[in-house]
């Protein structure tokens, strides 16, 4: 376990995220929360680095891709995957957390989508997770893994609403007993 490591995800309450390669809600402040604790780091002249999947990579529309101020990572089996200049393609999780686990990065930060969460989970380097919570049923294709037997909530938000949606913010430690 390495609190530098940590998944980042919202769900619904049945797990749900996404649809056809895309987020099945729109909520602002959820982006600005995603956007704040990967970008923030304690020392200024550091960044954090994002992995992701490649259709989550392409699940960004371009204009909004690479995600600014951090070090961005994509995962594919393809080694031809074009990427633009300052992203980084990799072949393998564990080949990435290694490359990682020295150097400049200060967080390191999984952010889906559903085939890379589920190799994620139990990973042992996994330090943290940070879930919002989304208190609504979507109609989705993707689901995040059942996770509540490997981690325990530290932390809850208050609940808050944005459109008639109730969300709250969520963090998870690893459970050191499951
Ligand atoms: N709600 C949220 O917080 C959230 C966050 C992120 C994404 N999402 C949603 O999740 C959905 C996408 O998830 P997904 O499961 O379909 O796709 P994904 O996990 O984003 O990407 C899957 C792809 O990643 C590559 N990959 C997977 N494991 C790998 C490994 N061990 N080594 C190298 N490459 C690997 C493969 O790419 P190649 O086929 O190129 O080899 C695979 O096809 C979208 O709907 C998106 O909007 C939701």
């Amino acid at each position: 376990m390495n609190d530098r490591f940590g998944i980042v995800v919202a769900c619904d309450l049945n797990r749900g995220i996404g649809k056809n390669n895309q987020l099945p809600w729109r909520l602002s402040a959820d982006l600005k929360y995603f956007k704040q604790i990967t970008s923030t780091t304690t020392e200024p002249k550091k960044y954090n680095a994002v992995i992701m999947g490649r259709k989550t990579w392409e699940s960004i529309p371009p204009q909004h891709r690479p995600l600014p101020n951090r070090y961005n990572i994509v995962l594919t089996r393809n080694p031809n995957y074009p990427v633009p200049q300052g992203v980084f393609r990799f072949a393998s999780l564990d080949e990435t957390f290694e490359k990682l686990q020295e150097g400049p990065i200060e967080q390191v930060f999984i952010i889906g989508g559903a085939e890379i969460y589920n190799q994620a989970i139990q990973h042992e380097r996994i330090g943290f997770l940070h879930l919002t919570e989304i208190r609504h049923r979507y109609d989705c294709d993707t689901f995040f893994p059942d996770y509540k037997q490997f981690f325990q909530l530290i932390s809850s938000s208050e609940i808050q609403s944005e459109n008639g949606i109730e969300f709250c913010f969520k963090v998870y430690k690893p459970n050191l007993l499951g």
